[in-house]
């Protein structure tokens, strides 16, 4: 029996139960992964302040994102290929995340449907959503997330062009995998995931395959995305976007305070601080690098949301303090997945919470709500 105390234990796991194209799809950064690696390094060099002898009763995590009630501000982020993690993955970290009472994220590259979601879910869940060049396909993906009724439409702004992974590369990355002697003798080695995925009709693109008209090759993430994104997309595009979900709107990937202002002007209801966790521009600041700038230009008119190396409760802490509303796990939660299906999802945000509750109390705060810079020790971020 493995014991689980951390998200590294979760990695680890995953890493021997997932297929390697998936499990490197999840985890890997695009190129040299400097990105992906400042996105984690640069909260280690961040710093506390511990403070005694206060009072710690009754401690509190909650708060509200785009202002939905949230048992803790941290959102499953939008993640491509979920399912391909663990069958139905989509559906059972949805299921978690309800459970625990964070928001979940489909998104539009999902193995499970919207329809799938919501048929499985009893609370709303978010839609994350990319611009393709066919916009009456857009037009039914917002009306599906409308029909599913989703409290927030979350925008994704930097993935028009594909960064490199060269794992993706070299694994002939697709879903479902095309059953070649390599990955026959790695799918071998995985008979949870086979079982699992033997059991369940959705292994390829639910949102799309079936949807979308034009659609040549599905199974390859590159080749989809460069025929399919629309290079021409710009801020005109979000406008009608808006208009037309009518709702609550996330812009994600903003990572400069000029972007960050005309995403205020766009009229957007928050904007998520990403550099993509490591997997688009390489040679990108770190997200939480990027904060506080962006906060400091437009915090006072839009929520500030950020994701990107958020590993602990820790590091959410970090980026709470220097003004994220809230923030957003993609690998971690995919970690726990694809090692335990939704009971390691459900462990994830478990550790999460706990690490975040206890580090709140040595920083002597008792409600989330009170966190500012002021724990942070002067000269570290
Ligand atoms: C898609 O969002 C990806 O990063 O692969």
């Amino acid at each position: 029996m493995t014991i689980i105390t951390s998200i590294e234990d979760l990695r680890l796991l995953a890493k021997k139960r997932v297929p390697r194209m998936f499990y490197d799809y999840a985890d890997a950064g695009s190129w040299t992964e400097s990105t992906y690696r400042a996105n984690n390094e640069d909260f280690g060099k961040i710093k506390f302040r511990q403070r005694v002898a206060v009072n710690l009763e009754n401690r509190t995590l909650a708060s509200t994102m785009v202002g939905e009630p949230v048992a803790m501000p941290v959102a499953l982020a939008p993640t491509g290929l979920t399912g391909m993690q663990h069958a139905d993955g989509e559906i059972l970290a949805a299921k978690a995340a309800e459970k625990f009472g964070v928001p979940f994220t489909l998104s539009t590259m999902s193995i499970c449907s919207i329809e799938d979601i919501a048929a499985h879910t009893s609370k709303p869940f978010w839609f994350q959503l990319y611009v393709m060049k066919d916009r009456e396909f857009i037009n039914r993906l917002i009306d599906r997330a409308k029909a599913a009724r989703c409290s927030a439409l979350v925008l994704t702004l930097d993935l028009q062009v594909l960064g490199q992974r060269h794992k993706d590369l070299r694994n002939g990355l697709s879903a479902p995998p095309k059953l070649t002697i390599a990955n026959m003798i790695n799918l071998a080695t995985k008979p949870r995931w086979c079982f699992g995925m033997l059991g369940t009709k959705r292994r390829g693109f639910g949102n799309i395959v079936g949807h979308a008209t034009s659609v040549s090759d599905m199974s390859s993430l590159s080749s989809w995305t460069s025929q399919q994104f629309d290079l021409s997309l710009s801020w005109k595009d979000v406008e009608w976007i808006k208009q037309r979900w009518g709702g609550k709107l996330i812009i994600k990937g903003i990572m400069d305070a000029e972007d960050a202002r005309l995403a205020v002007d766009s009229g957007a209801d928050a904007l998520i601080v990403s550099n993509h966790g490591g997997r688009q521009l390489d040679g990108a600041q770190s997200s939480i690098g990027a904060l506080p700038a962006i906060v400091e230009a437009v915090g006072r008119q839009i929520e500030v949301h950020m994701d990107g190396g958020i590993r602990s409760g820790q590091d959410m802490i970090k980026a709470v303090a220097l003004g994220a509303k809230g923030v957003y796990i993609g690998r971690p939660f995919l970690y726990g997945l694809g090692a335990m299906g939704e009971q390691g999802v459900s462990k994830c945000l478990e550790i999460i919470r706990n690490e975040a509750d206890l580090t709140m109390a040595f920083c002597g705060l008792r409600d989330l709500r009170d966190i500012d810079r002021n724990i942070l020790l002067p000269g570290t971020y």
